[in-house]
């Protein structure tokens, strides 16, 4: 069984002076979700944009809104980012001492719920929360920044918790430094949704994007492995092919 590779662009790479017309250029590009990256300088070093900025877009796609709050404390926010039109709401484990509960409240406002584990935190953080969980994203640089560098520690991660997701239908996403270089490497491993900044947003016409998004997607289906039939070993080789092919 394979699950259909989803391209999330992530919309901090847009020109913010226009905006509404990124997005909408973004959605006819092919994107399959709108990716925004909400941080407030005290969890992550950097200040983005929040929940009112994302309900001004709202109205310009009909596409998913795959929202990565980078935010501490996240959960007196919650309720903002639903109302603001988020698909997907996804915190980060380490913001906070009550993981279960904030995923508990992401599904009472009625949203899709999502955790997030910077590089440095191990799978084991989302162990007991699985069955609370739309989709796992593991952070493949420190979060705060676009065009970082991929870090390849996190192969290892993205293939453990593959196997922990098992049978449940949970995406695993892939989100920092994801290029048309290192994306078929980052599902060989067991990602099927991949965040995409300044990868996607390269050029600066719809047209350009769409051939970015062609060209990511392109090597990411190629190294579609059968999840469930997956072993570690089977899926390092796939990993190695793909990423000196
Ligand atoms: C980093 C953000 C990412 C970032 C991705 O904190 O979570 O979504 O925008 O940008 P690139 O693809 O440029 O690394
Ligand atoms: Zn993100």
């Amino acid at each position: 069984m394979t699950k259909d590779i989803l391209i999330a662009p992530s919309i901090l790479a847009a020109d913010f002076a226009r905006l509404g017309e990124e997005v909408a250029a973004i959605d006819a590009a092919g994107a399959d979700w709108i990716h925004c990256d909400v941080m407030d300088g005290h969890f992550v070093p950097n200040i983005s944009y929040g929940a009112d900025v994302i309900k001004a877009i709202r109205p310009l796609t009909s596409k998913i809104f795959d929202v990565h709050l980078m935010i501490a404390p996240v959960d007196p926010y919650l309720e903002a980012f639903a109302r603001a039109g988020a698909d997907i709401i996804t915190v980060h484990a380490e913001a906070g001492p009550h993981l279960d509960r904030s995923l508990q409240a992401i599904r009472a406002l009625g949203k899709k719920a999502g955790v997030s584990l910077c590089p440095s935190t191990p799978e084991s953080a989302i162990e007991y929360v699985l069955d609370r969980l739309d989709l796992v994203l593991v952070m493949t640089v420190n979060p705060g920044f676009g065009g970082q560098s991929f870090l390849e520690s996190q192969f290892e991660k993205i293939t453990r918790i593959r196997r922990m997701i098992g049978e449940r239908p949970i995406r695993l996403e892939v989100d920092g430094g994801i290029t048309r270089d290192n994306a078929a490497a980052a599902v060989a491993a067991g990602a099927d949704t991949l965040v995409a900044g300044s990868a996607v947003f390269r050029g600066n016409s719809s047209a350009d994007y769409a051939g970015n998004i062609l060209a990511i997607r392109g090597v990411a289906e190629s190294a579609r492995v059968p999840i469930l039939q997956d072993s570690s070993a089977q899926s390092r080789q796939a990993r190695e092919t793909a990423l000196h092919r």
